[in-house]
């Protein structure tokens, strides 16, 4: 086994060498029963000198000598079998402790090793004591995994707590924990370890309280509506709906019509004197297929099969598809997919812009979805957890992706009938199939509970926070495979930045606390700072938030779309332009411009 001789270099404490010496000093008790998976232990809650009480605590390890080897049992119950105290006499106290696995010393010198598993049970009598440091240190050892330290354990603050990074990351994490107990924060913590680690991971963030760009400033770009630029031809036909009928129920005629004419109008800008004839075959065109196409030459189909038809109950399907339409170029806050300028020379770069390639240093996106409405969010979500997916997929492992979902409930709900099918499909097609590709997801909640469980059981290391309600503690508990499950009890009570980390990423259970992060990283701790102000309301600046409300930064810039749709303007040219900033060049063995390949990445839905 590998042996980080630096981290056990602590050698035995000073306090653990006077123990060695008095041997009885450690002894805090006597297993009086023992079961396969637990034990009781007789003690008495004041020592001698008084200070045993707090040593006989819920949630600590202690060690049971057997003499070759030392069981280690987690504290899950403590109490006086009659519940009275005495304040004269010594009160007897029993504690239930938890079979973790065992400690054996290694040769002469070496360091102990710890296996889970028990191969010799406690004996009635056996003494239990104190954990050595280095027997803790070797419960937690990641036997030479590549681990990053992101706090120390509750129990013993000298001794840093850390992960397996790669485990983590590539078989997929949860952070849960209700509202205030520092999520985001540890996800903060957390990503910018691992970006020290794995230098090369790309990571997008889906950021609904636009808090995390200002708390990773060195390490992240952010993207808003403002700043993205995302095609419309990029949007599958049912995100494009989604846009189009704003969430609400979806009528299947518009839907069919769009079917029809979407792939005519790509079949046009491909070929513009093809007219509409649609080629039938390996290379043909659907509606989902990533391929441009110009706004006028779809409404220009919506009016001339309006023109063609002669029976007037027809028309209304055709009539509202195109007030829709024009309606969304029109829409400022839609601004982000019709502003494309000329599309094909640009997209390479709009990919590379959001999944930062090359980073330059900056490999998180910041994705800020504050004030969006949600079925933009939701459009925009699924195409760009499908796009890197698809990156991963077609770098073939030159890309590593995190996509990182904060209040992920929202996107991948228990409950089927909420959320938005494309984005549960795409986030969920990551957590299956997405490891394979190097492409990971990060789920953050505070509702286990409302969140689909398959998602939940693809994520491997669990950090959970303190949740209060029971049924998120049930879920939590029940994903725990191993016997540690009663570790899980403390769930309710745990303090500010404690959390139990479980699963892949580390070696045991473990209770940590994450690193203090100082205020000014915290997500979300500028605009706390910024809100702190005179108080009588004076300092709002009513007129910027009217603007906002109305999304429209400078009332010049939103004139020029009705000219879209006379037919004479390009739809990808619309009437004013904001300035793009030039794209870092993309290194030469990547290719980013899969996207426009038909045969490999427009699949039709039911791939
Ligand atoms: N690691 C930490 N270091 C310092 N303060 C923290 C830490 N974690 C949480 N906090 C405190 O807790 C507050 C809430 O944290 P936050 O991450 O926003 O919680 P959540 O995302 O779970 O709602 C923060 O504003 C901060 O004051
Ligand atoms: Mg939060």
């Amino acid at each position: 086994m590998f042996v980080d001789r630096e981290k056990f270099g602590g050698e035995i404490t000073s306090q653990e060498r006077r123990e060695e010496a008095q041997p009885d000093a450690r002894v805090l008790g006597h297993v009086v029963h023992c079961d396969g998976a637990r034990a009781t232990i007789a003690a008495f809650a004041d020592g001698d000198e008084g200070t045993l009480a707090g040593l006989w605590t819920v949630g600590r390890m202690i060690s049971i000598n057997l003499g070759v080897t030392r069981t280690v049992g987690l504290v899950y119950a403590i109490g006086r079998p009659d519940r009275v105290w005495d304040e004269n006499g010594r009160n007897p106290i029993e504690v239930s402790v938890e079979l973790v696995g065992e400690v054996r010393d290694g040769a002469a010198g070496a360091v102990p090793v710890f296996d889970r598993g028990i191969t010799v049970y406690p004996h009635i009598g056996a003494i239990a004591h104190r954990i050595r440091t280095r027997d803790l240190q070797a419960v937690y050892d990641l036997a030479g995994r590549q681990s990053v330290t992101i706090g120390s354990l509750s129990q013993d603050e000298s001794i840093s707590a850390c992960i397996a990074i790669e485990d983590t990351l590539a078989r997929h994490f949860a952070v849960v924990g209700t509202t205030g107990v520092g999520k985001s924060t540890a996800v903060s913590l957390l990503l910018r370890k691992t970006i020290e680690a794995q230098p090369d991971l790309r990571v997008l963030i889906l950021d609904p309280h636009n808090e995390f760009s200002a708390a990773l400033p060195d390490h992240s770009v952010k993207v808003d509506t403002a700043t993205l630029d995302l095609p419309f031809w990029l949007f599958r036909l049912e995100e494009f709906a989604e846009v189009l009928f704003r969430g609400r129920e979806i009528e299947p005629d518009e839907i069919d019509v769009l079917r029809d004419i979407i792939p005519q109008a790509k079949n046009l800008y491909r070929n513009p004197h093809s007219g509409t004839f649609l080629r039938r075959g390996a290379d043909s065109l659907t509606a989902d297929t990533p391929v441009p196409y110009r706004m006028a030459d779809l409404i220009k189909q919506l009016d001339e099969r309006m023109g063609l038809l002669e029976s007037k109950n027809d028309r209304p399907v055709y009539r509202s598809l195109k007030t829709r339409i024009e309606s969304a170029i029109a829409d400022p806050r839609y601004r982000f997919m019709f502003n494309s300028r000329l599309i094909e020379d640009t997209i390479h770069q709009t990919i590379g812009n959001i999944f930062r390639i090359p980073h330059g240093g900056r490999p998180i996106t910041c994705f800020e979805m504050a004030g969006l409405p949600s079925e933009v969010v939701n459009s925009v979500c699924s195409v760009l957890a499908r796009l890197a997916f698809d990156l991963a997929l077609w770098s073939e492992g030159k890309l590593r992706l995190l996509v990182l979902c904060e209040e992920a409930h929202r996107y991948m709900p228990a409950d089927a009938r909420l959320g938005f099918a494309p984005t549960r499909h795409a986030l969920s097609r990551i957590a299956k199939e997405g490891r394979k590709y190097g492409c990971y997801l990060g789920v953050v909640t505070q509702r286990p509970g409302e969140l689909d469980p398959t998602i939940l059981s693809q994520c491997s290391t669990v950090f959970a926070m303190r949740l209060a309600n029971d049924q998120d503690q049930k879920i939590i508990r029940s994903a725990i495979a191993d016997s540690s499950a009663s570790t899980l009890s403390f769930l309710s009570s745990m303090g500010q930045r404690e959390a139990i980390a479980f699963g892949e990423g580390v070696a045991t259970t473990m209770r940590l606390k994450f690193e203090k992060i100082p205020t000014s990283l915290i997500p979300g701790s500028s605009k706390r700072q910024a809100a702190q102000t005179s108080g009588d309301g004076s300092d709002v600046d009513l007129a910027g938030i009217v603007e906002r409300l109305r999304n429209v930064p400078r009332p010049q810039q939103a004139v020029g779309f009705a000219e879209v749709t006379d037919g004479q303007r390009q739809a990808g040219d619309p009437g004013y332009r904001r300035p793009v900033e030039p794209a870092a060049p993309i290194p030469e063995d990547l290719d980013v411009s899969f996207g426009l390949k038909p045969t490999t990445f427009g699949r039709s839905r039911s791939d």
